[in-house]
């Protein structure tokens, strides 16, 4: 993950094709066959609220920069017609403790945001969060792979649904799955922004042996876990789950790591899809 401490932006790019591995980066690759047994693997998996959780009891709201950047990549969040009838509905999931949400929502008077996430204490740093406002926001604890989404947010009522950084955290068996259960609040011609971490981004590539779960798929020290998506996985997912791609790209940015001095090559997967009319 990424760590607000350390990391300074410098530039990105667009691209469609998978980023090359250098010789040394392709053969650790290679050489890391074993996963992880299955015993703990299903305990993982059991226990991926729990981990999340604690996550947000050791981080608070430190981890994760604001993400100032959603305007200027999908250009429909910026839509803000200061007509209150037309609201535009947003539905985040897996909103951690809101550093998309608030952004935007300080920024687009015309927004109304369902925002929900499986950790309580992710949940409760959004609620006492200085921006919340119940009259602009509704905020609930939801796992999206056992609950129902539309038991808080009203079937085919969402204009947008974002999944930012929140598809790698589940298991790649169960994304489709995850995926539906959003699309169920979309509106026919609803759309959903997705971005994620890309195959061969540099944190996937630090893994140490012992980490792998299944083809890049990895376990991070403190139990959370990271799926890094090539473009036609990404792509077959959202088609898989009914969804109609509009765009999906791989952007390449370079991130300089201010602590160690080295320039870092984030690799993540943008994409925008619609629920068919
Ligand atoms: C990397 S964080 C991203 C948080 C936020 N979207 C952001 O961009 O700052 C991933 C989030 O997904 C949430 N999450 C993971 N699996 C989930 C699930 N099955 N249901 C709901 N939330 C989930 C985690 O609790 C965590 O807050």
């Amino acid at each position: 993950m990424e760590s607000k401490n350390i990391m300074k932006e410098a530039h990105q790019v667009a691209e469609t094709v998978t980023r090359e591995l250098s010789e040394e980066e392709l053969s650790k690759l290679l050489a890391d066959t074993d996963c992880i047994v299955e015993f703990k693997q299903n305990k993982l998996e059991a226990e991926a609220q729990k981990n999340w959780d604690l996550f947000y009891k050791r981080n608070t709201t430190k981890f994760f920069k604001d993400r100032h950047w959603t305007k200027r990549e999908f250009e429909e969040l910026a839509c803000t017609t200061g007509n209150l009838k037309d609201r535009l509905i947003l539905f985040e999931v897996g909103c951690g403790v809101g550093n998309f949400m608030f952004p935007l929502l300080e920024d687009n008077p015309n927004l109304y945001i369902y925002a929900c996430d499986f950790s309580p204490r992710a949940v409760e740093f959004v609620k006492s969060h200085s921006l919340f406002d119940a009259h602009r926001c509704t905020v609930f604890e939801c796992d999206i792979l056992k609950n129902d989404v539309t038991c808080n947010v009203q079937r085919e009522s969402v204009d947008i649904a974002t999944l930012i950084f929140v598809l790698s955290a589940i298991h790649p068996d169960k994304m489709v799955e995850a995926v539906q259960n959003v699309s169920k609040t979309l509106k026919p011609g609803g759309q959903l922004l997705v971005r994620d971490y890309g195959l061969y981004d540099h944190a996937m590539l630090r893994f140490s042996k012992g980490h792998k779960l299944a083809e890049c798929f990895y376990v991070r020290q403190d139990g959370t876990r990271a799926y890094y998506f090539s473009l036609e996985k990404f792509d077959a997912i959202m088609e898989e789950a009914g969804l109609q791609k509009t765009s999906s790209t791989y952007i390449q940015r370079s991130t300089i790591n201010k602590k160690e001095g080295i320039d870092v090559p984030r690799i993540f997967v943008q994409g925008k899809f619609t629920k068919p009319s």
